[in-house]
């Protein structure tokens, strides 16, 4: 009997094509994920599950998953799926950590622009047919020092693209080897060093118990004056309550966030303060890396169902 996937999370038609290709039953219900109930009653009939971020995989779901052997996450982080639970049933848990990279990376360095020029007050200013040419004074990012905290797969290419703009690079990265630092013509630095120095810090590393809070108020009040933040990694690294504050007091002078602590964010202290530009979480939300992510979360459901690997 053919295997069966249930894709419960907007996913590009690349991924129903591949799995039918390779001869495996689909079933594609792109709104489930976001019913809880129905997702339960369903899921017993499936050996592997196709999500994204709507679909919450909890311990509670996972009981019902009798037949489960794989759940695969189109994207990079899986914080939506109970890991030790899955874990403990034998079933595996999958990303695909490169598909959307250089799409999270474009966003970090538009937001880096973004809040460098002011530019979503000035365009709503514009648009409201004011002409307030002496409001929006910006910065210059060639010359200046982009403080990376995270070189791995999306911070890395943050560092190109930002040599690319003639900007000064310094990484604060454990996993950072000065062979790859040197390669990648920046200075590895510790935290705060990065603090002290970086006109721009942008964040690139995933939620865990040492990086919640990295940018503390703590670590805040060790940032250079003038300092502007961008945060496209995760939620919950910089403390949003400390950060508003030290907008306010006029320590920072800007920020930039995709993420925040609680998603879908509907009020942040950072909300309507001045020069703060805000996204809901759209990192990976281009048209390539939605096809990157679909085609290789299928195929790797594929394998792994197919050939155990
Ligand atoms: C990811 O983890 O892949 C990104 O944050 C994008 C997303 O969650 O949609």
């Amino acid at each position: 009997m053919a295997p069966k996937v249930l894709i419960s999370d907007e996913l590009s038609d690349a991924a129903v094509q591949i799995f039918r290709d390779r001869g495996i039953e689909v079933d594609f219900q792109p709104k489930l994920g976001k019913d809880k109930e129905k997702l339960a009653e369903i899921i017993g009939n499936y050996d592997a599950l196709a999500i994204r971020s709507a679909t919450k995989v909890t311990e509670k779901l996972i009981e019902q998953a009798t037949n489960l052997k794989v759940i695969g996450r189109a994207g990079i982080g899986v914080d939506n799926v109970d890991i030790p639970a899955a874990s403990k049933k034998g079933i595996i848990v999958m990303n695909t950590p490169f598909g959307n990279s250089i799409t999270t990376a474009e966003h970090a360095i538009s937001m880096m622009m973004a809040v460098a020029r002011q530019i979503p007050e000035a365009s709503a200013s514009t648009h409201a047919g004011k002409w307030e040419k002496s409001r929006f004074m910006g910065v210059e990012l060639t010359a200046k020092t982009l403080g990376v905290i995270g070189a791995g797969n999306i911070g890395s290419i943050v560092c190109d693209r930002a040599k690319g703009l003639r900007m000064k690079v310094v990484a604060y990265d454990p996993f950072l080897t000065e062979d790859r630092a040197t390669q990648l013509g920046i200075e590895k630095v510790e935290l705060d060093d990065l603090l002290a120095r970086a006109d721009f810090i942008t964040l690139h590393v995933p939620l865990t118990d040492a990086t919640r809070n990295i940018l503390s108020a703590e670590a805040i009040a060790k940032t250079k004056p003038g300092v502007r933040i961008v945060n496209c990694a995760r939620g919950g690294l910089v403390d949003e309550a400390a950060l508003a504050e030290a907008i306010k007091s006029g320590h920072v002078a800007g920020a930039a966030f995709d993420v925040f602590e609680v998603e879908p964010a509907t009020e942040s202290p950072l909300f309507n303060l001045p020069n703060v530009v805000v996204t809901p979480h759209l990192g990976a939300s281009t048209s390539e890396a939605q096809e990157n992510v679909a085609l290789q979360v299928a195929e790797q459901i594929a394998d792994y169902l197919l050939t155990g690997a």
